[in-house]
């Protein structure tokens, strides 16, 4: 029988700055078969590494033919400090896919609406990069990303090139600006005036801390938004990601399989909207 917890073999062949504290890792699988790991957006993996253990990460970017795969990796502890000293040619464990998909079967020719705090861009950005690789498919986009400070802002450069698509619209905004910011100051909901999508046709993508979810749903949906088309990216304690260890286990649910990406509906009989 295939032993479940086996990890693949990839490389890392870039490393790029972020953030002060935060890492795109651009990894290569090890071995030519690059159809190990198959994955959609809004999935996630568990990364190993020999002595620090294993960790959960979101895919950062939109599948590749070639099986490359990016993760965004703040650091906070003993695995994330030591993958940040790692250099590219090394080699780490990755196993997965993991965890249910946005649902791209319901979004296709609708406007989109992806609101993001601090790291929680990542995982909306394997979205929007598929967005924007099919973007006849889609109509309108609008982007609402918010940051503590300008420093703390992932994907500066990718973000430009969003700016730059056709039928998007991209709004920064962060807590503490400093000489070099000009743009909006405040949390993300402060933004939403700005949104020109019609709500009762429009998906909505979250991610973010607990409480700026908690805030943008209550407001989203002042503005009319559906509470069936908004979707939240959750994160919740994981270990074995594959619903044996009950680590992320929540009213009847496992986060590591039924999620991590739960509609609101769900959310609220989860008791995980608040
Ligand atoms: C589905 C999922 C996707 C994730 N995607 C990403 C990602 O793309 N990029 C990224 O940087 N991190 C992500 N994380 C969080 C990441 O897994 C943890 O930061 C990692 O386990 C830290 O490992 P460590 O050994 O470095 O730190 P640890 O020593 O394990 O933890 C350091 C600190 O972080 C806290 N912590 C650890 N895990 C979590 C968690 N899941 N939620 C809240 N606090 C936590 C601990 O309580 C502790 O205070 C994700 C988590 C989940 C569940
Ligand atoms: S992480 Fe083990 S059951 Fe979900």
């Amino acid at each position: 029988m295939k032993n479940q917890y086996l990890p693949l073999r990839f490389v890392i062949e870039k490393k790029v700055d972020e953030t002060p504290d935060a890492k795109t890792f651009i990894l290569r699988p090890h071995d030519k078969d690059v159809s190990k790991l198959r994955y959609k957006p809004g999935q996630f993996l568990i990364l190993s590494l020999p002595g620090y253990g294993e960790a959960p990460f979101t895919f950062a970017s939109c599948p590749d033919k070639d099986g490359k795969l990016q993760i965004s990796v703040r650091k906070v502890g003993a695995l994330t400090n030591a993958l940040h000293e790692l250099k590219e040619k090394d080699v780490i464990g990755v196993r997965g896919p993991y965890g249910n998909t946005f649902p791209l079967d319901r979004i296709k020719h609708k406007d989109l609406l992806f609101i993001a705090g601090g790291c929680g861009i990542a995982p909306l950005r394997s979205l929007i990069q598929h967005v924007f690789k099919n973007r006849k498919d889609y109509d309108e986009v609008e982007i609402i990303y918010g940051c503590r400070m300008p420093r703390d802002r992932f994907y500066k450069q990718e973000i430009k090139t969003w700016q730059n698509n056709p039928g998007t619209k991209v709004y920064l905004t962060v807590d503490e600006p400093d000489a070099s910011w000009n743009g909006a100051c405040g949390v993300v909901c402060a933004l939403f005036p700005k949104i020109k999508l019609n709500p009762r046709t429009t998906m909505v993508f979250l991610c973010g801390p607990g409480v700026m979810i908690k805030f943008a749903i209550q407001d989203i949906l002042k503005l009319g938004f559906k509470e069936n088309s908004i979707y939240a990216s959750l994160e919740r304690y994981m270990k074995c990601g594959i619903g044996k260890c009950g680590h992320c286990y929540a009213k009847g649910k496992y986060v590591c399989l039924d999620g991590p990406n739960f509609s609101y509906a769900e959310m609220r009989e989860l008791g995980i909207d608040s």
